[in-house]
């Protein structure tokens, strides 16, 4: 890898307040422009670290985004340049209407009226949901909610679209849809995910972790394509590697 990374994490290492340990000196970059996978089993750690990326959780470690290390002097900005979409889109998402969820990142950036207006029309045309503009994002369908919730973080203009789960809930042809959303945006990406077939399809690297740790990382080729190691984290051998 050359070049600084997008994203660099070094040692992270996390329990929540009620004693439970979720991160252990978790160690992984994502270069600009690659996509890299998150994966592993159920409570691995993914969502906490994902959590970490721009400072909702603070763990021992470093986070640096774009060479920025998270700190309280660089917090706005690194939340600025990282799109975090959480797990649940309800967590995202609490406006009375959908124009006015996305167009609260660009108001919150300090943008003035008709910018913020303009850059929410573009992200809510970026991923399909213009029409909705004036709905209740709690009237919406699942994979509504997750593309508004994309708007949410697209309108800020971020570098690093770190996503959780994304294609989890979808139905088949939604997955899809939302699959070619994602590859069509230009962002470095950082997915947490059980979908390998997404990941054999998307992802240049993988980072797969189990009980806070990272087992290993490589391109995806490789490591999707060791049935036993997967195995014993949990996973399974995505179709394609099935050869
Ligand atoms: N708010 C919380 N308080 C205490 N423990 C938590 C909390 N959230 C998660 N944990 C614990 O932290 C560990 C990691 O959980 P995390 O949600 O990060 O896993 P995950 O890899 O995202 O799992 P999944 O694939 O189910 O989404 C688990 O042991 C979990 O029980
Ligand atoms: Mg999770």
């Amino acid at each position: 890898m050359t070049g600084t990374p997008c994203l660099r994490l070094r040692d992270l290492s996390f329990s929540y307040p009620d004693g439970q340990p979720a991160l252990a000196g978790v160690s992984c970059d994502v270069a600009e422009g690659e996509t890299v996978a998150l994966i592993g089993p159920n409570g691995a750690g993914k969502s906490t670290l994902m959590l970490h990326l721009n400072g909702i959780l603070r763990g021992a470690g470093t986070v640096e985004v774009c060479a920025l290390p998270l700190n309280e002097k660089n917090l706005r900005e690194i939340r600025r340049l990282v799109g975090l979409v959480f797990e649940d889109p309800n967590d995202q998402l609490f406006m009375p209407t959908v124009f006015d969820d996305v167009a609260f990142g660009a108001l919150n950036l300090g943008l003035p009226e008709s910018e913020a207006r303009a850059r929410t029309e573009a992200a809510l045309q970026a991923v399909g949901m213009s029409a909705f503009a004036h709905r209740p994002p709690y009237h919406l369908s699942l994979g509504q909610r997750k593309r508004v919730a994309l708007a949410t973080v697209l309108v800020m203009d971020c570098r690093l679209l770190a996503l959780d789960d994304p294609t989890g809930g979808l139905d088949p042809a939604g997955r899809e849809d939302f699959l070619a959303l994602l590859a069509s945006l230009p962002q470095t990406m950082f997915l947490a995910t059980h979908d390998l077939e997404m990941v054999w399809d998307m992802c240049d690297r993988v980072v797969l972790m189990e009980k806070g740790q990272v087992v290993t990382q490589g391109e995806t080729r490789v490591v999707l394509s060791e049935e036993g190691l997967l195995r014993d984290h949990g996973l399974r051998l995505p179709p394609q590697a099935r050869v």
